[in-house]
C-alpha cells in the first residue's frame, strides 16, 4: 500500500489546476453548482456535498458548518453507517464482504468539463471499484458511475447489488416528482413529500423502460415544488434496460434521504470473470436554483449540446406519418396521395409506417404476422418502395419508413421458421406472446441476431440510400426470459446482455449513418429516454393523440426531455383513441410544443381547416429553432389548482423572441381565467405580440400589442379562453 505522503503527492499532481483544496477534497465544479468529495488514502470515498457552486475557500467551511453529508460516496454492503448498499458481490471464495479503500485520484480535461476517477480496492480481496464523474460546465450537470472489476483467481464475483451512483440529500421538506403512465397515457407528473422509508421507482419490462416508471425523478429541496423558484436536485439514470431508483428517507435524527440509482438487480445476478470490467450506466445529476423549470433547461441543453440527443442542435423536420391514416392498408395509391396532401400541407418529410412488408408465407395485414420478414409486400406495393421515395422526391419531401427490428412473429414470420433460436424462449414451456397473440423478442444477447438487426437498418440503407429517417418500434416485453444463445448457469445476464446487443447495434448504425434520423418508439413513448437518446434524433411520447391528454403527457416529458426530442402529432376528430373532438387549433397549439407532425389524412380537412394547417406549418418552421432550442419555462401546470389551464413558454437564449402558449382544458359557466405571468424574458426589454393560429373567434385582442418584460412577469395578460378546448399562441419579438 502506498504511503500517505506519496499518495498525497500523486493526487494533488493528478488533480491539478483549480480543483485542489487539499490533497484529500475533491471538488468537481460546474458554472454553477459543485460536488465534493473526500478520498483519503486506506478510507471509503466519502462524498460531502451537492449543491449551489462553491469556492474553494468554502470547501472546508463545508465541513465547519456541519452540514458535510461524510457518507461513503459509494456504500457497500454490510460497511458502516449500515445504510442501503449500492454494491454487493460474492467473491470467488463465497465471501460477501466488501472494504473498499481508496487508492488514487485521477483528472482529466475534457472539452466541456472534466473526468475525475476515483479508484478503490477491497482491503481483502483483489477488487476494485472505479467511481467515475463527468462534469459538463455549461449545462450544470454532472455524471455519475462505478466501473467493477477483479482479479481473484478462484473463479467469477457475482454482482448482487452494482448501482450506479449513490447521492445523499438533506433536508425534511424534501418533494419528489417523477412521472408514471401506462399505454397511451405515458409521462403523467406525480408528486408528493418523501416520509420516513423507502420509495421505489422501478422498471422492469426487459426492452420498454418507460413502460410504467420512467428513470428520472426531481427532488424539490424548498417544500412542495415550484417551476420557477426553489432549489431543485434532478436525476436522470442514462440507461434503455430495467432499472431501479431508490430513496431511502431516515428521520431518525437527521433527515437524511439516500438516493441510489442503477440497473436493475431482480433476475439480473452478473458474474463478472476476472480481468472483465462491468460498467454502470450514467446517472445525470443536475442541480437549479430556479425551480424545476430550472433543472429541465439544465437537462436540455446538456442533451442538446452535450451529445446526449443525436444530433441535438438540428432543427427537425415537419413530417407525416400514415399510421392514423391508413394503419396497415397501405398501398400505392393511398400513400401517393399522402404524400401529395403532407407537400400541400408544407410538411418536408413523409413516413410510411407499419404494414408494408411481407414474406412469401406471411403478410402484415395486422399485427400478428411478418414481423422480421423485411421485404416488400408486392401485394400492396406492386413496383415497391423506390417509387414512392421518387414520389416525395417530386413534391420536395425526404422519406422515412417503420421498423421494428428487435422482435418477430412466433411461427407466423418466415424469421421464425428459419431461426426459431433467435427468439428468446423459456425451453420446454410455452411462450408467453406478445401484441398481436404472436409477437416476442429476439435474443439480443446473440451476436448473430445482433447482425440481424443491423442488418435490418444496413439492407434498407442499402437499397434505398434516399431513406432520410426510421421510426425503431418495440411493441413486446422480455416476458420469456431464456436465452437460447448464453449459457444455462448464465440466464440471470438476460436483461442485462440484451441491452448490451442492442448498443453494439445501435452504435455500429451511428457508425455507418450518422444522419439518418432515428426515431425511438415503443408502443408509443415508453423509450423516451438518455439510454436510448444519444442514438436517436426524437422519441414517440405516446400512441394517445388527443390534444387534450397530450397536454399532461407532454408537460411530464418536458421535465427532462427538449422539444427537439418530442415528436408531436395533429391527430383527426373524434380523436382515434379518446373519442374527444377538439378544434384544429386546439390541435396545432398542443403539437406545436415540440416536434410537429401530421398523423392524419390530409384529404379530411375542408378547404378553411386546410388553409389553417398551411399557414400554422409555415408559422412553425419559422419559430421552430425558438421551440426546438430555446429556453423551456413552464407557466402554469395542468396538474395543479382547478387543473383548467396551463401554459407554457420557450424564450431564445439572447431573450430576444419568446414563443407562448396558454390553453383552456375545462370550462364552467360563470368561471375567471386567472392572468397568465410569463417568466424568462428580459425585464428591461419590450416585446411585440404577435398572435399565432389566430381561428376565427374575435379573439384577436392583442395582436400588435408592446408590453414590456417587466410588466410581462410580474403583472402577466389577461387572455380571452371562452369555451373548453380554447387555446392562445403568441410570438413575442423584443422591439427598440
Ligand atoms: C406502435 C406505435 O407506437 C405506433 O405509432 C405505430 O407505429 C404502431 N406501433 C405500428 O404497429
Amino acid at each position: 500500500m502506498m504511503k500517505k505522503t506519496l499518495f498525497a503527492a500523486l493526487v494533488a499532481c493528478a488533480i491539478g489546476g483549480s480543483g485542489v483544496v487539499s490533497a484529500e477534497d475533491v471538488l468537481i465544479s460546474t458554472r454553477n453548482t459543485s460536488l465534493l468529495l473526500r478520498a483519503v488514502e486506506g478510507e471509503p470515498l466519502k462524498i460531502a456535498y451537492y449543491g449551489t457552486l462553491i469556492n474553494e475557500a468554502e470547501v472546508a467551511q463545508v465541513w465547519q458548518s456541519g452540514m458535510a453529508f461524510n457518507r461513503p460516496a459509494y456504500p457497500a454492503f454490510n460497511t458502516w453507517p449500515l445504510d442501503e448498499a449500492a454494491i454487493e458481490v460474492e467473491h470467488a471464495d463465497g465471501s460477501i464482504s466488501l472494504e473498499l479503500a481508496v487508492v488514487s485520484v485521477t483528472r482529466e480535461a475534457t472539452d466541456n468539463g472534466e473526468v475525475v476517477r476515483v479508484l478503490s480496492r477491497d482491503k481483502a480481496y483483489p477488487f476494485e471499484v472505479t467511481n467515475c464523474y463527468r462534469s459538463y460546465t455549461n449545462s450544470d450537470v454532472i455524471e455519475v458511475w462505478s466501473e467493477i472489476s477483479h482479479n481473484e483467481k478462484k473463479g467469477d464475483v457475482k454482482l448482487a447489488q452494482f448501482a450506479s451512483a449513490y447521492m445523499p440529500v438533506h433536508g425534511d421538506q424534501v418533494w419528489l416528482s417523477h412521472l408514471h403512465g401506462c399505454w397511451a397515457n405515458e409521462a403523467n407528473l406525480f408528486e408528493e413529500p418523501l416520509t420516513a422509508g423507502m420509495k421505489v421507482i422501478k422498471n422492469r419490462d426487459g426492452v420498454r423502460n418507460g413502460m410504467s416508471d420512467m428513470p428520472e425523478v426531481m427532488l424539490s429541496l424548498d417544500g412542495k415544488p415550484d417551476e420557477l423558484s426553489g432549489r431543485v436536485i434532478g436525476a436522470a439514470l442514462c440507461y434503455s434496460g430495467n432499472y431501479e431508483l431508490r430513496i431511502d428517507t431516515d428521520i431518525d435524527g437527521k433527515y437524511l434521504h439516500h438516493f441510489l440509482a442503477g440497473i436493475d438487480e431482480t433476475a439480473s445476478q452478473y458474474y463478472l470473470k476476472a480481468g472483465e470490467t462491468f460498467v454502470t450506466p450514467e446517472v445525470a445529476f443536475t442541480y437549479s436554483e430556479e425551480g424545476k423549470s430550472g433543472v429541465s433547461r439544465n437537462f436540455h441543453n446538456w442533451a442538446r449540446r452535450d451529445g446526449k440527443l443525436h444530433n441535438g442542435t438540428a432543427l427537425r423536420d415537419v413530417l407525416l406519418n400514415s399510421w392514423e391514416g391508413v394503419y396497415f392498408d397501405i398501398d400505392t395509391e393511398r400513400i401517393v396521395k399522402l404524400i401529395q396532401g403532407a407537400a400541400e400541407l408544407g410538411g418536408e418529410l413523409f413516413v410510411m409506417d407499419d404494414g408494408w412488408f411481407a414474406s412469401e408465407k406471411y403478410r402484415r395485414m395486422k399485427d400478428d404476422a411478418a414481423l422480421g420478414d423485411w421485404t416488400v409486400d408486392r401485394q400492396k406495393l406492386p413496383d415497391g418502395i423506390q417509387p414512392l421515395i421518387d414520389e416525395a422526391k417530386k413534391n420536395g419531401l425526404k422519406f422515412g419508413i417503420w421498423i421494428e427490428p428487435e422482435m418477430g412473429n412466433w411461427k407466423s414470420s418466415e424469421l421464425y421458421d428459419k431461426h426459431p433460436d433467435w427468439f428468446l424462449q423459456y425451453p420446454g414451456r410455452e411462450p408467453i406472446l406478445g401484441r398481436g397473440g404472436t409477437q416476442m423478442v429476439l435474443d439480443l444477447a446473440n451476436p448473430e441476431v445482433q447482425d440481424f438487426v443491423f442488418s435490418v437498418v444496413d439492407n434498407l440503407m442499402t437499397d434505398y440510400p434516399e431513406i432520410s429517417y426510421m421510426k425503431w418500434d418495440a411493441n413486446a416485453s422480455l416476458a420469456n426470459y431464456g436465452s437460447p444463445y448464453l449459457p444455462k448457469n448464465r440466464q440471470s445476464h438476460i436483461y442485462i446482455e440484451y441491452h448490451k446487443g442492442l448498443r453494439n447495434v445501435v452504435e455500429r448504425i451511428r457508425a455507418k449513418y450518422p444522419d439518418l434520423v432515428l426515431q425511438a418508439c415503443a408502443s408509443g413513448g415508453a423509450r423516451a429516454g438518455y439510454g436510448t437518446l444519444p442514438y436517436f434524433d426524437e422519441f414517440w411520447g405516446s400512441d394517445d393523440t388527443d390534444a387534450l391528454q397530450r397536454i399532461y403527457m407532454q408537460w411530464g416529458l418536458s421535465m427532462f426531455y427538449p422539444a427537439a426530442a418530442m415528436a408531436s402529432h395533429v391527430s383527426t376528430v373524434p380523436n382515434h383513441q379518446t373519442g374527444r373532438v377538439v378544434p384544429l387549433k386546439f390541435r396545432f397549439d398542443v403539437a406545436m410544443q415540440g416536434r410537429l407532425g401530421i398523423e392524419m389524412r390530409p384529404s379530411d380537412f375542408t378547404p378553411e381547416e386546410l388553409a389553417f394547417a398551411k399557414q400554422a406549418v409555415t408559422d412553425y418552421k419559422r419559430l421552430r429553432e425558438l421551440i426546438q432550442q430555446g429556453d423551456l419555462y413552464r407557466l402554469r401546470s395542468p396538474y395543479e389548482g382547478k387543473g383548467d389551464v396551463a401554459s407554457l413558454m420557450y424564450v431564445s437564449p439572447d431573450k430576444q423572441k419568446a414563443v407562448f402558449y396558454g390553453y383552456k382544458l375545462k370550462h364552467f359557466a360563470g368561471h375567471t381565467v386567472p392572468p397568465f405571468r410569463m417568466a424568462g424574458l428580459d425585464p428591461n426589454k419590450n416585446y411585440r405580440l404577435h398572435e399565432l393560429n389566430v381561428a376565427d373567434d374575435g379573439m384577436k385582442s392583442m395582436e400588435g400589442a408592446v408590453i414590456s418584460g417587466h410588466l410581462l412577469m410580474t403583472n402577466g395578460i389577461k387572455l380571452v379562453l371562452g369555451t373548453e378546448y380554447s387555446s392562445r399562441v403568441f410570438e413575442l419579438t423584443a422591439v427598440e
